[in-house]
């Protein structure tokens, strides 16, 4: 077979794909993120530029078309700009930027098929007119498998986790069934036809409108019956006699936001033992400036109630810090200030005596929110609701992530009130009541052909009946090869891939069901209260369920944050983002034994060792998802929880140690890389991230467990590694800033390709001496790409792996394997010989000012010491005093900072040019008047510029093993800016010449 290298294994514009996914964080609305929450998910910029790059040539590959270096220089500059624009979130839908970028996949395509056309194989491998088909096998929350389909790829997803399937199934599977559709409310459909022929119905903007229409309609339904639940507030006078800023409320009926509750337990001092009182983590109920308000217990004897004032509180640290007692104890009996130990309350909660206290509520006014104390009235309707249905599964015993059950909330149902219960059910059921009226609305509308019997009820608790998929397959894509449907007996015409009236119905379930799974997330009892943003937080702030002491139960149908139309909202604006036009499936498969990779590109971003328990930490939303979507798709949540025994995350207390965790996940590891080694198109390089932690990198600049072991997976499974591109989603100044170092917040995506199985067995000296003949060459390349200094380092593993990886083993002079880990500590020592060799192609006095600057930085050092070291560099103080690098004073000599260096310095009248005055003068360029200055000082530098550039990220290295942080992001953002500076010094010669050309038109 012949194989070109992709552009992917080559190089990548790590820069734009940083700096967009990054940007991405913020971005909220409609993002396909808000649809669900899932953890831990990669930006959709860095997953389409990567499985771009892991399908287009790299032009270096083609050299019928691109002979040589310039020309193929340009190429990659022109796939470069593309994958610049394709990164922007602004272009999500941009149908031009997503039509090139498609047509550079086909281009490659048909190059490699042409290549191929002999193969014996070729016409199952290489079909010219079709694309091959993706698959992710860990897709959690669908970033890859959806930039996949964005590309035009026929995308297939599959997870352990039913949450996760069924977020895949919203993302790629539902979409594109029902893509161009008009909506079929009934207030759509009685517009007039002039109306509706003006709206155009792109991708699945029908359905996310049908989505908002019985949204709207299950609140309000819901409302009928249960809005009695969520009493008003009517302020009275008596209320704003000591409150003016009441008085213009007086009369008037507040709808409540919130009510605020402190768990209680009985108190420690015998004289008070039976008073529940409260564990409150702060009265501070508003700390917004101008906005003020905060609970004062007020004492009566063995009693206590609590009033709402408004201001600062006279005594602001006890305000805010409730009842809790710092480092002392947990908390302070108010009554006695007693302690109350975590011990105790652990003792009383597990014994059911942890109760609760309404401290405040929280209401609607004039554009404001008004605090109030809280009522008898107010407390007791909350306590008086039975739910008929509650979730019934235990939570994890890993203490790690789970805390409430120590403190005796152990099932799923304590983390609920008994009114959200209620809520959470009537909502529930009203998912499978929208459901029948969308069924009825779809097949009045005439859009589908089926006309089937009334659908059965959405109850919980009774399987959906057999229902067969409506034959009018009406979807424009179908798939290469059939994928395995929900194939069971207990299957809907959903879950069989039906695109009918009835499929239609349960499709916009889906989403209905989403915006509760999500909500459920807001109406817990252990969410907090922001009160610095009067909010509601969401249970999953963090990777975790903590326990919390004063939570806030919202109103579900109040108009802010944590209602049930927000929700809705969510759903609706990532769906309006969704404009499929290719096949997509999802599939509840383990990775370990999938066999759906076969002949497909995949791209995949696996779990990370320990960082995160899906399986457990999904439970929370799959008791609510389960209830109202299983009637839907019966076999995915025929589980009564999330699977966990097979879920690869090294969870010591589910494997009996951490040890034995660690040997599970290594094999299992291996096993699902070898399946997708095995199965995947041999075409392409596979690519997998790994989120790479500050724990990772070690003193010795290596690793520690995660990621070798996780390397070791890879290599073990039959992969060769040749590249490893750091992705981060971290701004890159403000990550810097905070560690002075690349760690954070990164992840490396790996590029592997099937290891050779006749592969040679080596020596570590061969392999030593490989790398030091290799890695400049690889060096001189990933700097000629203008990376970023800051990721230079973990990008040139890649390279040094893929010299490792050629072998089927390393072996030492004793004939030991030598390990992944020690292979990384000999990359990582070749590769600092190798930025250390390069010092030798500077000029003396930059070599001298390495070496002190390496030892001193900016600070003053002795005279001696310098001058010691000049005659070792064969420069003298002096001379550097005159070339403008030092200040020798008073036995001391120093290196001039950038910002003392005179600003009409001309490198053309300079007798003694540096590359270390260029480098500084060029950074006092840029900080002072920004690029344009620059670019005309890289024009006046010429060729001394290129040399300044190389220079800046051996200055980089130095600062960032000494942890010096203010002057690595200088040194980075001198080379991240280069690129443009460069751009705006050739605009500034054109017209310059441009200039000189008229003058001389002139005369
Ligand atoms: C890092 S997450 C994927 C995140 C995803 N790329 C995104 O952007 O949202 C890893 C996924 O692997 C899944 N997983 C864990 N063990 C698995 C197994 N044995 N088979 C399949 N999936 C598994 C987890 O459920 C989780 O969704």
């Amino acid at each position: 077979m012949k194989t070109r290298k992709k552009l992917i294994e080559v190089a990548l514009p790590l820069e734009a794909i940083n700096t967009a996914s990054a940007r991405e964080k913020s971005i909220r609305h409609g993002h396909p993120s808000t649809l669900h929450l899932w953890w831990a998910r990669r930006p959709l910029a860095s997953a389409r530029a990567v499985i771009f790059a892991q399908m287009v040539d790299d032009p270096a590959s083609c050299p019928e078309e691109f002979p040589d270096a310039a020309s193929q220089q340009a190429e990659r500059k022109r796939l470069f700009d593309i994958i610049e624009q394709l990164v922007l979130w602004e272009n999500t839908t941009n149908a031009a930027v997503l039509t090139q970028a498609r047509a550079e996949l086909w281009r490659s395509w048909r190059r490699t098929c042409a290549d191929n056309a002999d193969h014996p194989r070729a016409n199952e491998l290489f079909d010219p007119e079709r694309l091959p088909a993706f698959h992710d096998p860990f897709a959690g929350g669908g970033a890859l498998p959806l930039e996949a389909q964005r590309l035009g790829l026929e995308s297939h997803a599959s997870d352990l986790n039913p949450v996760a399937v069924m977020i895949n199934k919203a993302m790629i599977e539902i979409p594109p069934k029902f893509a161009g559709q008009p909506p079929v409310n009934p207030e759509w459909r009685t517009k007039s036809a002039n109306e509706q022929a003006l709206k155009p119905w792109l991708g699945a903007q029908g359905l996310a409108e049908d989505v908002r229409y019985y949204g709207q309609w299950m609140r309000d339904e819901a409302e009928k019956r249960i809005g009695h639940l969520y009493p008003k507030v009517t302020v009275t006078a008596e209320m704003a006699r000591e409150r003016p800023d009441l008085a213009p409320y007086v009369g008037k009926a507040l709808t409540v936001i919130a009510w605020i509750w402190a768990r209680t337990v009985k108190s420690p001092n015998p004289a008070f033992a039976h008073v529940d009182v409260p564990l409150a983590s702060t009265f501070m109920l508003s700390t917004k400036a101008g906005k003020e308000a905060y609970v004062e217990p007020v004492i009566e004897g063995d009693a206590y109630r609590f009033v709402v004032k408004v201001g600062k509180p006279a005594d602001a640290e006890k305000a805010a810090n409730g009842t809790s007692a710092g480092k002392r104890a947990a908390f302070l009996c108010l009554l006695s200030g007693t302690p109350l130990t975590y011990d105790y309350i652990r003792d009383e909660g597990q014994a059911g005596r942890m109760g609760t206290r309404l401290m405040a509520i929280v209401t609607e006014g004039n554009r404001e929110r008004i605090y109030l104390p809280p009522t008898s009235e107010h407390e007791a309707i909350a306590r008086q609701q039975s739910p008929d249905w509650k979730p019934d599964l235990q939570l994890p015993a890993n203490p790690r992530n789970f805390n409430t059950p120590k403190f005796g909330l152990s099932n799923y149902s304590d983390l609920f009130t008994d009114r959200q219960l209620v809520a959470l059910t009537t909502f529930s059921d009203l998912v499978g009541e929208a459901i029948e009226r969308v069924y009825q609305d779809a097949l009045a509308s005439g859009q589908f052909a089926e006309n089937q019997a009334s659908l059965m009820t959405n109850a919980p608790h009774r399987t959906a009946p057999h229902r067969t998929a409506p034959h009018d397959d009406t979807a424009l894509n179908s798939p290469s090869s059939t994928p395995s449907t929900d194939s069971s007996s207990l299957t809907t015409p959903l879950a069989q891939g039906g695109t009918g009236a009835l499929a239609y119905a349960q499709a916009v379930g889906v989403y209905l069901g989403f915006a509760l799974s999500r909500i459920s997330s807001y109406w817990s009892n252990i969410t907090s209260h922001d009160n610095s943003r009067e909010k509601i937080t969401s249970v999953f702030a963090r990777q975790a369920i903590p326990m919390v002491w004063d939570y806030m139960e919202g109103n579900p149908f109040s108009n802010t944050s944590g209602n049930f139309i927000n929700s809705i909202n969510a759903c609706k604006k990532s769906l309006d983002y969704m404009l499929p036009k290719f096949y997509g499936h999802a599939n509840q498969l383990n990775a370990t034994n999938q066999v759906i990779s076969n002949h497909k590109i995949i791209s995949t971003d696996p779990p990370y060792y320990d960082n995160i328990g899906y399986a457990d930490l999904s439970d929370f939303f799959y008791v609510w998802m389960r209830r109202s979507l299983q009637p839907i798709f019966p076999n995915l949540f025929a589980t009564l929880a999330v699977p966990k025994a097979e879920e690869l995350v090294a969870t010591a207390y589910r494997h009996g140690g951490k040890e034995a965790a660690e040997h599970f996940f290594l094999d299992g590891m291996t096993q699902a890389m070898a399946q997708i080694a095995m199965q995947s198109h041999p075409a392409f390089p596979v690519t997998i991230y790994y989120a790479f932690k500050q724990s990772d990198s070690g003193a010795d600049g290596t690793t520690n467990t995660g990621w070798d072991t996780f390397l070791e997976a890879v290599i073990r499974a039959g992969f060769a590694i040749n590249g490893t591109w750091p992705i981060n989603t971290e701004m890159k100044g403000r990550a810097l800033e905070r560690s002075g170092t690349n760690a954070l917040a990164s992840s490396i995506v790996l590029v592997c390709r099937q290891r050779d199985p006749q592969a040679p067995t080596a020596t570590r000296s061969d392999f030593v001496r490989q790398l030091r003949s290799e890695l400049p060459g690889a060096l001189r390349d990933l700097q000629a790409s203008n990376i970023a200094p800051v990721d230079l380092a973990q990008a040139a593993i890649g390279p040094g792996m893929g010299i490792y990886t050629r072998y089927a083993q390393v072996i030492d002079n004793q004939g030991a394997a030598v390990s992944v880990r020690a292979a990384l500590v000999l990359i990582n020592q070749v590769l600092d010989e190798v930025l250390a060799e390069q010092e030798g192609d500077f000029d003396a006095d930059s070599r001298w000012a390495i070496t002190w600057f390496e030892q001193h930085g900016f600070a003053a050092g002795d005279f001696g010491e310098a001058d010691v070291l000049a005659r070792a560099k064969n420069t003298g103080v002096d001379g550097l005093a005159r070339a403008g690098i030092v200040d020798a004073a008073r036995g001391k000599v120093r290196l001039l900072e950038p910002s003392e260096l005179p600003a009409d310095w001309d490198p053309r009248a300079d007798g003694r040019l540096t590359a270390w005055e260029s480098v500084h003068h060029l950074i006092r360029a840029l900080n002072t008047g920004g690029e344009q200055a620059a670019a005309t000082l890289i024009n006046d530098l010429g060729s001394m510029a290129e040399v300044a550039r190389e220079l800046s990220y051996r200055l980089y290295t130095i600062c960032e093993r000494k942890k010096r942080a203010r002057e690595a992001i200088e040194y980075n953002a001198l080379v991240q800016n280069f690129g443009e500076m460069r751009r705006i010094a050739q605009q500034q010669q054109t017209t310059q010449s441009q200039r000189t050309e008229q003058q001389a038109s002139l005369f």
